[in-house]
């Protein structure tokens, strides 16, 4: 029989369903709850609220496990590409040789945006903050498409208005980066796979092909892997809920875009490098640090420290750490903050503080220090942590679209004042 959960309210004993995901995570069902009882529930922050079935990512905060489809995110991370994970974030399961080769083609396709498009990008001011561009630029790819606005695509055409998604980002997120330096674009060249040509678009100068150190090549598609799809976070929320109203791909992901940009989620990677950076300024004495972060009275917090599912360790923090040093020394690059991060690191899991609250290192604490050794500018950080969460931001738009989920519209709970009349304004 199935397993019900009692609830006893006025003296009345409510029967709700409680159901059960394939990973063992059980759930209250009280979608009718309203209905039977007249009552809401109350969940600010939706700390305890799961807002969907999904079958796309599996993360499981007290153990560490975080897996993409079923499969693991280390063997991912090691074995993968960026593109084959973004192939099976979207569409489902690994792609085939062949499946690959025809997903690559399709977005080679589509690289180009609107030559039109570069007069938004000549409106910014070149020092304007690039989470602000992109999130205006990938909204302003909509005028330029409009098919994707209709809200009942077909399979077809919703699968263009993906690809193109997909594809274009990556010209959108290079150029953004060229135009801060004042140096004209480099357009994409089909010769290229998905990362390689990102970067060539990024590093490359016009007049000659660049060539790409692997070793470069290779911490790109781990570090966008590593970002690909989060389950229900702020802006993957974000992208569904604006997606549930039906508007369209471009609109959504602009949502997700301004949604991650916080330094609460995505913005932490380049707050990060700032406050490491802060440390090292100020002579490097990190038991001052970790004492203003537990000072209730400072608003400083570690940056890269905490989340709000990880609650033993975030097994994306532990891959990048050990990938951090790797690279770091086959670039034969010495970065002092990176020292800086892992005294933080230590002393932090020693004190008392961090260890009753449950806060680790998350994916943003050494992220950054990788960024800058492949030469990223600390506020070009966050969009690279966008590009990589790009095919997750689409799988959960596309879930929530197939599942025909109805519109986002939480209850509240209204304590404002009640019934006032209107006093003129000669005699407030
Ligand atoms: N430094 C110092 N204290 C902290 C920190 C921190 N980084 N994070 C949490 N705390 C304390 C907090 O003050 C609170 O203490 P108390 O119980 O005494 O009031 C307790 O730990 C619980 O914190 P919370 O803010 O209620 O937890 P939350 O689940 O609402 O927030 C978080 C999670 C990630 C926003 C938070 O840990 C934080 O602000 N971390 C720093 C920013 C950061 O690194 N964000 C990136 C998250 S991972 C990337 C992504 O996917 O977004």
């Amino acid at each position: 029989m199935a397993q019900t959960a009692q609830l006893i309210l006025d003296d009345k004993t409510f029967e709700l369903p409680v159901i059960e995901g394939t990973e063992g995570e059980k759930a209250i069902d009280i979608s009718k709850l309203r209905d039977q009882t007249g009552y809401v529930t109350l969940d600010i922050g939706y700390k305890n609220t799961g807002a969907t079935k999904s079958a796309i990512t599996f993360l499981d905060g007290e153990q560490g496990i975080l897996k993409y489809r079923g499969y693991p995110i280390e063997q991912l991370a090691e074995k993968s590409s960026f593109i084959e994970v973004a192939y099976l974030l979207i569409y489902g399961e690994l792609p085939t040789a062949d499946q690959l080769k025809a997903f690559q083609y399709e977005l080679s396709r589509h690289t180009l945006v609107h030559e039109d498009m570069k007069k938004f990008f000549d409106g910014f001011p070149s020092k304007s903050h690039p989470m602000g561009q992109l999130s205006s630029l990938v909204s302003a790819l909509s005028a330029f498409y409009p098919e994707s606005l209709k809200p009942s695509q077909t399979n077809e055409e919703l699968n263009q208005s993906i690809i193109k998604m997909v594809a274009k980002m990556a010209t959108v997120v290079s150029w953004i980066y060229k135009k801060s330096l004042g140096h004209p674009v480099i357009y994409p060249q089909n010769k290229y796979d998905y990362v390689t040509n990102f970067l060539n678009m990024t590093f490359g100068q016009r007049t000659e092909d660049v060539t790409i150190d692997p070793v470069v090549i290779d911490a790109m598609n781990k570090l966008l892997i590593l970002h690909a799809d989060h389950e229900q976070n702020c802006s993957a929320s974000t992208v569904r809920i604006v997606g549930s109203s039906d508007s369209n791909i471009y609109a959504s992901v602009s949502a997700g875009i301004s949604a991650l940009w916080g330094p609460l989620h995505g913005g932490a990677n380049q707050a990060v490098i700032e406050m490491l950076e802060k440390i090292k300024e100020d002579g490097g004495d990190t038991d001052k640090w970790i004492a203003k972060a537990k000072d209730k009275n400072d608003p400083f917090r570690l940056m890269g420290f905490g989340h709000r599912v990880y609650k033993n360790f975030d097994p994306r923090a532990k891959i990048i750490k050990k990938a951090c040093d790797d690279i770091l020394e086959k670039l034969g690059i010495n970065d002092e903050v990176l020292e800086i991060a892992k005294r933080l690191e230590e002393v932090a899991l020693k004190d008392p503080y961090f260890v009753e609250r449950k806060l680790y290192p998350n994916v943003d604490f050494y992220s950054g220090i990788i960024y800058r050794a492949l030469g990223f500018p600390t506020d070009m950080f966050t969009v690279l942590f966008a590009l990589g969460r790009l095919p997750g931001w689409i799988a959960q738009w596309k879930e929530m679209k197939e599942n025909k989920e109805p519109i986002g519209r939480p209850r509240q709970i209204y304590v404002g004042a009640t019934d006032k009349d209107y006093v003129d304004i000669a005699n407030r």
